[in-house]
């Protein structure tokens, strides 16, 4: 069990101290943890934000536990030299193309979003994200066109097969919960997302236990707030489920609670919370861990199979809630280690 831990920029290295304190409290047989640099981190001590020596360590783990990346004062670099380029790079490299990301609402803490308590206290769904096509990885520059203006422009594009598999990682995933599948595109306006629906629909063929509906992004982004408590497996795009699961994060009320896997064919897989870098708070000790908590425990289920200590991670994170352990993200005081001390306690 060799994992990569790249803490990264931010509060990226607080939180991911609290669940590595957490993995090794639970004496995993075989745990090994190797860490490398990445994001500004790794440029500022390698100059490059995903250097040779951490796609390596990357490669020769079975998974990855990631903290965040994200630094404002590298943000006059070029583009390939940026901190996210660290994890558009690993997802690219690794075939990380699905990423799921849960989102629900822990009970007692309804009152945290700013939606009604009783629309939010319903929320129980899973975003599965496409995460190495779309317009994030297509031919992209700026020119300046024969007038004279300057244009930025970039190429949104799926192939069949990239759909195909991500479809396939929606159906499956829905046929484990309510077996109900919502694929959401722009396919009223867009090719990509014409195709995208097309692909999806060959597709729900081999699932016939699952029943499957569609929907525009922009109403989506509407129901989800209107009513929430409605969707189940979603599966979108990379840019549209970029932006939906930032949305559905801020619908439970606090981007601080959300864990994320991202998944390559096979077992490896990336996880890390689904929140940024937070450079506002970042080094002072205020960040909840428990993103990243949860994170490690998505670790052990997807990656290693081992669905009892991933089950015991969440039930320690739910009772420390409950016994009102709260970050400031969540209106509470808690600090970075308090809370990391609060769940081990419950572990
Ligand atoms: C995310 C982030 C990244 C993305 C950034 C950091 C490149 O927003 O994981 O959702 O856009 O995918
Ligand atoms: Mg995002």
């Amino acid at each position: 069990m060799r994992i990569a831990v790249f803490a990264g920029d931010g509060i990226g290295p607080e939180v991911t101290e609290q669940a590595l304190r957490v993995l090794e409290k639970l004496e995993l047989p075989g745990l090994e943890l190797v860490e490398g640099d990445v994001g500004g981190a790794a440029y500022r001590k390698h100059g490059h934000p995903l250097p040779a020596q951490t796609l390596d360590i990357a490669r020769s783990a079975d998974a990855i536990l990631f903290g965040a990346v994200g630094d404002f004062t590298l943000d006059h670099l070029e583009r390939a030299l940026r901190p996210e380029q660290a994890v558009l790079g690993l997802r690219k490299e690794l075939g990380l193309f699905a990423n799921l990301r849960p989102a629900q609402v822990f009970a007692g803490l309804e009152d945290l979003s700013t939606l009604r308590p009783e629309v939010s206290g319903k929320i129980d769904l899973l975003i599965v994200r496409e995460l190495t096509g779309d317009v994030y990885f297509g031919e992209k520059g700026t020119r300046t066109l024969e007038d004279g203006r300057r244009q930025g422009w970039d190429m949104m594009s799926y192939a069949e097969d990239e759909v195909r598999r991500i479809a396939h990682v929606g159906f499956k995933a829905a046929q484990g919960r309510s077996k109900k599948l919502c694929s959401v595109d722009k396919a009223n306006v867009l090719e990509t997302s014409q195709l995208w629906r097309d692909v999806v629909i060959e597709v729900s063929a081999e699932y016939p236990d699952v029943e499957l509906s569609h929907m525009y992004v922009d109403n989506a982004a509407m129901q989800l707030v209107k009513n929430p408590g409605a969707f189940d497996v979603i599966v979108t795009g990379n840019l549209f489920g970029d932006i939906l699961s930032d949305q559905a994060s801020m619908c439970v009320g606090s981007i601080g609670l959300l864990a994320s896997a991202s998944l390559a064919e096979g077992t490896y897989g990336l996880y890390e919370p689904i929140h940024g870098s937070a450079p506002d708070i970042a080094g002072k000790g205020l960040a909840n861990p428990m993103a990243t908590i949860l994170s490690a425990a998505m670790l052990l289920r997807h990656s290693f199979g081992l669905e009892e200590p991933a089950a015991r991670i969440e039930a320690a994170v739910a009772a420390a809630l409950a016994a009102g352990v709260k970050g400031g993200d969540l209106g509470g005081n808690a600090g970075t280690k308090e809370i990391g001390d609060a769940v081990l306690a419950h572990l």
